[in-house]
């Protein structure tokens, strides 16, 4: 086999070249019926019953009032789609014609023209069939019958019971999920409502070709001190058993200043038993003519087109890929913390940070649900760039796809390569353990096998995990059978780590692969894979919730390398919630609606907790419920800032190196712990997130000894040097400061480093009467979020007024065309005004900030709105909230 550089074109004009065939069955006239067709509707492809349903209106809006279980039926029936589409004479005489169903969802037996072709049980993985011999000149029919998933789940487990039975009866969802590969929170979760869906969630297709086609290229990319080696692999599939193929692979990778890199070889493919064969380029480039991939905030997102072409010599047949790849490394760096930290109890342990371009970077971000409830509309482009747009604009740097939804789709990574949003990337098992039966086991290797060949060339993707929170649940006893440890603990290695890493090490040596999330890290494989104390402060990441303790109070919070869930729940706004019914009467604590929405145990009970130990609100309100929706969103963005602010600053002193707080997204109006509500309103977490996670802020610790303890955060690549901090004393009644003192600072890069700033507010007299604002001022940073510490509780703050507020709206004539319509939002007080919230009760637009702490009598936000407003109208749309004692 000899490699030779080519002048492209030619391979493309040598032949009479055939691109591959395939026929999209999308357009097909698909009818979908129930068991004994009483309802017989057309049918949708991609698609799903609940979505055909509604469209028939045979149900209404799934996610409005109580439809999660009045619709339950849907689920408990079998749903059979029925596809007609033509097939002519040049698709039928090629030899090969494979049928290609790319998600199915989930159990589900198929038949071609009345002949069997075959049966699924897993939604991730992509199922094709040789249909050549049943497909037939003219009209076909492809019959797919979905049995009901919750019974399949249900006979299952009396074959293969594993933990938990079943939810909690609150989530109002099924049983046995984890007898199926399927969406686990399809069955509900403690943010979700049960639709046990089935479907087709994603396209089917017929390829027609003679000999070969590629279906996959993965990219391995290494780097040394001059160059970067990329090694490009072919993953190739035909019918079985083809041998001796002669074939030219070539690729193209186009690199800065227009220049292309062009190779390609010759190629004699015999394909496996299977069908299946691999074929590899390798390409070596210097460093100098590719920039670096960044992740968000730390630098650009550098992508480079790559086209890898396969195509036979005798009848010149093409298959063709394209990729964007980026130029990056990444490693997470586990070793001996007394490196970092010295011989002290935090330098005990390992670290847990990633290291991306030789940097240490410190990761900022939130956990990903799926995006819709209804897998099929979870690929909804607009849904997905508004939601990664909006994780963007808080500075995010890195999210966890979490296990117990799905792997997301290809648009999905390729909006996170350009957005710079790294990926932990958790394989989709949650919550639960799981059956070993060799059918189990099998459809995991492939889904396994699938989802990394599919996922691999991204540079998102920042690492591997096995699961969510097994480990934890299974040391912890979460569903208390501590008898069947010793039987889970094998179980649970059987899958983790025999089945799904040797797959994960052989098709992505170059990223980590974590056997679970969270875990500590090396040294929960150390101690057998189900460590003592998942939870240990010294190793790995850590989940963490408290609704019982005051979380605005940064010294409740424990010790961690890494944060990778945290949080406490709010309730959507008003707005949203009236998208889920009609009846006013619905909007109250007593309803039946509210508490059906609430599926966390005594979630209702923490939140009014929680609120009490820090702000006001009379039972008696006439405006009781609204204010509380209000009062759950200060408290949950009060207490995520919180939290984040102490793992942030943790950075000096422990080595903390991420944050990701649970949850970025909702799938219903419910409360729940997102900071962007369903229809994409953005929660005053999601505002204070932009804050909290700037790379640059002030950060004040306020202690129990009364000492203010200050932090400067700097996650950029340069330092600060002699920036001023001004600490300013406000009483509540008065917009001018009792008292002002700056400090010149300095900070290191990429560190959070403590102030040598004193300030102890013990013995300050009426400590009810004031609080403490923090604002910075350094060169070269424009703006950084001003900071504050309330020495009292808000409920006891004495000398709130109630202010006058103005507000007056002007068209931004400033700033990038490209922005969209922007108009300046000028507020103008008479006094302190606490968690000024200002709303449009549209999601047509937002702002830029919301959520004010006003200390200036004069502030401007920018707003930007997709519809074209007149400032008068926008003027009328604004009402605005804020907190009062
Ligand atoms: C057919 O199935 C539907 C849905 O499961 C059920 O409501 C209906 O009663 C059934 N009809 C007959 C005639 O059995
Ligand atoms: C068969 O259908 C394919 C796809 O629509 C089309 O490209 C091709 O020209 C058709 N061939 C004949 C012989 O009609
Ligand atoms: C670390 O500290 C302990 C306790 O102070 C001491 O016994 C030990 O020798 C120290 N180890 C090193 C390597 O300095
Ligand atoms: C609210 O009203 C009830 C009934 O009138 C009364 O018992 C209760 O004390 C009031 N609560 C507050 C906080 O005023
Ligand atoms: C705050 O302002 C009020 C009203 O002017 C005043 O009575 C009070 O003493 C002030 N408190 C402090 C701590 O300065
Ligand atoms: C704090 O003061 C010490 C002693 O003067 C000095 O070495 C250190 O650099 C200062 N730290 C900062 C962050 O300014």
């Amino acid at each position: 086999m000899k490699t030779f550089y080519i002048v492209f074109t030619s391979i493309v004009l040598n032949f009479n070249n055939v691109f591959t065939s395939v026929l999209d069955l999308t357009n097909a006239e698909w009818t979908v019926s129930n068991k004994n067709e009483s309802i017989k509707i057309s049918g949708s492809v991609p698609g799903g019953v609940y979505t055909d349903l509604h469209k028939a209106s045979v149900i209404g809006d799934i996610l409005s009032g109580f439809n999660d279980v009045l619709t339950r039926w849907v689920a408990h029936d079998t749903w059979t789609y029925t596809g007609k589409f033509n097939v002519n004479e040049s698709q039928l005489n090629s030899l090969v014609a494979h049928m290609v169903f790319e998600g199915l969802d989930t159990v589900a037996y198929i038949e071609l023209n009345d002949h069997p072709i075959g049966t699924t049980n897993n939604m991730f993985v992509r199922y094709v069939f040789d249909v050549k011999q049943q497909l037939k000149l003219g009209e076909n029919q492809l019959t797919v019958v979905f049995e009901s998933p919750i019974k399949v789940a249900n006979s299952r487990s009396e074959k293969y019971f594993t933990a938990p039975a079943c939810v909690p009866d609150q989530y109002n969802g099924e049983c046995h999920a984890n007898q199926l590969r399927k969406m686990q929170a399809s069955f509900a979760w403690d943010w979700g409502p049960a639709f046990p869906s089935v479907g087709f969630w994603k396209p089917v297709t017929i390829e027609f070709y003679n000999n070969i086609i590629m279906r996959s290229v993965t990219t391995h990319i290494e780097k040394d001190d001059a160059f970067w080696y990329i090694k490009i692999t072919a993953h190739i599939e035909s019918s079985r058993n083809k041998k001796d193929i002669k074939s030219y692979m070539s690729a193209s990778l186009k690199l800065e200043g227009n220049q292309k890199y062009i190779i390609g070889k010759d190629l004699d493919i015999n394909t496996n038993d299977d069908g299946t064969s691999k074929a590899d380029l390798s390409m070596t480039i210097s460093q100098n003519i590719v920039k670096l991939w960044w992740p968000n905030g730390y630098g650009d997102q550098a992508l480079y087109d790559l086209d890898v072409y396969l195509s036979t010599i005798n009848d010149g047949e093409i298959s063709h890929k394209h990729l964007q790849i980026g130029f990056r490394t990444i490693e997470l760096v586990e070793e001996d913390a007394t490196k970092y930290l010295g011989n002290t109890t935090a330098g005990q342990g390992l670290t847990f940070y990633f290291k991306v371009n030789g940097y240490p970077l410190f990761m900022k971000g939130s956990n990903w649900i799926p995006a819709h409830i209804l897998p099929e509309l979870g690929s909804d482009r607009k849904r997905i760039d508004d939601l990664l747009t909006a994780a963007k604009d808080v500075h995010t740097s890195m999210i966890r796809v979490w296990g117990g939804g799905v792997y997301e789709s290809d648009y999905f990574y390729r909006r996170c390569d350009q957005l710079g949003i790294l990926v932990w990337q958790d394989f989709q098992f949650a919550c639960a353990m799981y059956p070993i039966d060799t059918e189990f086991l099998n459809s995991v290797k492939t889904e396994v096998e699938q989802t990394v060949v599919r996922l691999q060339h991204h540079p998102s993707i920042a690492l591997w995990a096995g699961n969510n929170e097994n480990e934890a649940a299974l040391r912890g006893n979460w569903y208390t059978r501590p008898q069947e440890f010793q039987r889970y603990k094998e179980e649970y290695i059987k899958l983790y780590v025999e089945t799904i890493q040797p797959i994960v090490k052989s098709l992505d040596p170059g990223r980590r692969y974590l056997v679970s999330s969270p875990s500590n890290g090396l040294e929960s494989e150390r101690e057998g894979y189900i460590a003592n104390n998942p939870y240990d402060a010294h190793y790995g990441d850590t989940h963490y919730y408290n609704y019982m303790a005051d979380n605005w109070n940064l010294n409740i919070y424990p010790l961690t390398r890494f944060a990778s869930e945290y949080g406490v729940q709010s309730l959507p706004s008003i707005s949203t919630l009236k998208t889920a019914t009609q009846d006013p009467k619905d909007l109250s604590f007593d309803s039946v609606f509210i508490r059906h929405r609430q599926h966390l145990p005594n979630g209702f009970t923490y939140m009014k907790q929680q609120i009490g130990k820090r702000l006001k609100l009379d039972e008696n309100d006439t405006k009781y419920f609204e204010k509380f929706v209000f009062y759950s969103q200060i408290s949950q963005a009060m207490s995520v800032k919180a939290e984040t602010e102490f793992y942030r600053q943790n950075q000096a002193t422990w080595h903390t190196m991420g944050v990701m707080y649970w949850q970025l997204n909702d799938v219903w109006q419910a409360p729940s712990w997102s900071s962007i509500e369903y229809g994409g309103k953005w929660k005053m977490l999601h505002y204070y997130a932009k804050s909290f996670l700037a790379p640059v802020l002030v950060s004040p610790r306020l202690l129990l000894s009364g000492d203010v303890d200050v932090y400067l955060l700097n996650d950029r690549f340069v330092p600060i040097v002699n920036g001023e901090i001004t600490v300013d004393i406000f009483n509540f009644s008065s917009l001018i400061p009792i008292r002002s003192q700056t400090y010149v600072v300095q900070a290191e890069p990429l560190r959070s480093t403590k102030q040598n700033i004193s300030i102890n507010l013990w013995n300050e007299p009426n400590k009810e009467e004031i609080f403490v604002k923090f604002s910075l001022k350094a060169d070269g940073i424009t703006s950084s979020p001003f900071n504050f510490v309330f020495p009292k509780s808000l409920k006891d703050a004495v000398g709130l007024k109630e202010p006058r507020i103005q507000i007056s709206v002007s068209k931004r004539t400033e700033g990038r065309p490209d922005n969209g319509l922007q108009y300046n939002v000028d507020i103008r007080v008479d006094t302190i005004v606490l968690f000024l919230w200002l709303e449009t009760n549209t999601n047509d637009g937002h702002f830029e900030n919301n959520g004010f702490i006003v200390t200036q009598p004069h502030i401007r936000v920018k707003y930007t709105s997709k519809t074209n407003l007149t400032p008068t109208e926008l003027e009328k749309l604004i009402t605005y909230q804020y907190y009062i004692n």
